[in-house]
């Protein structure tokens, strides 16, 4: 009854069209770990909506939305995203709910993210400056603050006064200028009165939905190669991206996850610094970016592009226990006269594995890469499997043999219904 739905490379796989997809008939959608770091795009004939926090799922008329215990919640983002989402015709009204577990992602952290983002100069990590490091790093330190706190003001007052005396002087090291407790506070204080309805335990709701034998979607964030522990750190988002978190971030039983959908983009993108072994750093690079409009959903940063890299998804496909795969964005490859594909790794002419690498080995291996010649035809308005040119299924059935997983959808459009189902 529980589908997880995972990104399998560096985020922005495409998650948010296939999470609306599957959600058809879920009962529920939900984040259960990451903070708005995440950008997630859905588009319904011309109308494109983007989700940050709120699960994508709520596009389906019957899903309920739930933000479950492991996101980290910002409010000034949720309400903004409430809002766009009222005025684009998505209704709200008994389809959010969010945990009161959830901690929050407050001003110091935004401002604590850029701080050491400048002071790592030119080596700085890339981090979307949304918080999101010292807002988990405050949560396992015990300096976290939760909603909980926020349904008893003078105690989420209390604490938030607490913390400041600890920031605060960490941004003036800085140079930052420190938090104005009473400015942030008279913000706060309106946020609350607008989150607080929509705040109510999620655990019980999805055990419930369980029992009912209701359909349930996990929508991953980010990406495995992202994951806090099996990213090459620290060029990593703070929180664990695979499978496992849905146990810790939502309470879910590990074993009531009967499908496990791995989303894999046709080549390779990601945001922010950090290795990337299959990087094009020269004019074809540019050229898929232009296509893809590889552009972050969160930050507008270009993303950096490169070949599909079948190593690193491979460890992807085996740590998350993926079932099938939902192939996004062939059609932006369309018209290359030759595509590659990572098999492999060689650092000094030795074979290497994707979770033998730290991020050193990852900036120094070559790629194994084994080269497909390209199509020509335009594929986006293409909805059945047989009708795709030889050298595209040849792409697609080499992915699917070496993952040794079926590839159940083929998505060659952003829109909606822009799907090829196997
Ligand atoms: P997410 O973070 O994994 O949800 O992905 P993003 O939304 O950040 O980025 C994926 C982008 O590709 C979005 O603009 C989607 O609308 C778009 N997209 C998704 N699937 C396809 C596809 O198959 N073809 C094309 N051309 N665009 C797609
Ligand atoms: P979705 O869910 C792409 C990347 C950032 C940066 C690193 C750390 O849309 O796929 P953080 O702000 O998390 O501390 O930044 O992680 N990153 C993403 N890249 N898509 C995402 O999410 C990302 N979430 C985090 O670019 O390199
Ligand atoms: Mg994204």
């Amino acid at each position: 009854m529980v589908t997880a739905v995972l990104g399998l490379q560096w985020g922005d796989e495409g998650k948010g069209k296939i999470v609306d997809l599957l959600a058809k008939k879920a009962a529920y959608a939900v984040r259960f770990h990451g903070g708005n770091n995440a950008g997630h795009t859905v588009v319904i004939g011309k109308q494109k909506l983007f989700f940050h926090l709120i699960p994508s799922g709520i596009c389906q008329k019957k899903t309920i939305a739930v933000i479950a215990n492991g996101v980290i919640l910002d409010l000034a983002v949720l309400i903004e995203e409430i809002n766009i989402l009222k005025k684009a015709g998505v209704t709200l009204k008994n389809k959010l709910v969010i945990s009161p577990r959830c901690h929050l992602i407050l001003p110091y952290h935004k401002a604590m993210d850029l701080a050491y983002e400048n002071a790592r100069g030119k080596k700085k990590l890339g981090t979307t400056g949304r918080g999101i490091g010292p807002a988990y790093a405050d949560k396992v330190s015990y300096n976290g603050i939760r909603v909980y706190e926020l349904l008893d003001w003078k105690l989420f007052e209390e604490q938030f006064l607490f913390q400041l005396q600890i920031k605060n002087p960490i941004l003036k090291t800085f140079g930052v200028s420190p938090i104005n407790a009473k400015e942030e506070l008279k913000k706060l204080i309106k946020y609350r009165e607008i989150v607080i309805p929509y705040v109510k335990e999620t655990y019980g709701l999805l055990h419930q939905a369980l029992q009912k034998k209701q359909k349930i979607i996990m929508e991953g964030a980010h990406g495995t190669m992202l994951d806090t522990d099996w990213s090459p750190y620290p060029y990593s988002t703070g929180s664990n991206t695979v499978t496992g978190a849905i146990n810790s971030g939502a309470g879910l039983p590990v074993k009531s996850i009967s499908r496990v959908v791995g989303i894999v983009k046709a080549f390779t993108s990601r945001v922010g610094g950090g290795p990337l072994p299959t990087e094009l750093t020269n004019q074809l690079g540019d050229q898929i970016r232009e296509k893809g409009h590889e552009f972050g959903t969160t930050t507008g940063r270009p993303r950096r592009i490169g070949w599909l890299d079948l190593e690193a998804v491979k460890f992807a496909v085996a740590i998350n226990s993926v079932n099938q795969i939902a192939l996004t964005k062939l059609d932006i490859l369309t018209s290359l006269a030759k595509i590659k594909i990572c098999t492999g790794y060689k650092l000094k002419n030795k074979p290497l594995s994707y979770p033998a690498c730290g991020y050193s080995e990852l900036e120094k291996l070559t790629p194994v890469y084994k080269e497909f010649d390209g199509w020509k035809e335009d594929i986006s308005g293409l909805r059945q499997y047989r009708q795709l040119p030889k050298n595209c299924r040849q792409y697609i059935e080499f992915i699917e043999s070496y993952l040794k997983t079926p590839i159940k959808i083929v998505s060659v459009g952003a829109e909606r219904t822009a799907n090829i189902f196997r």
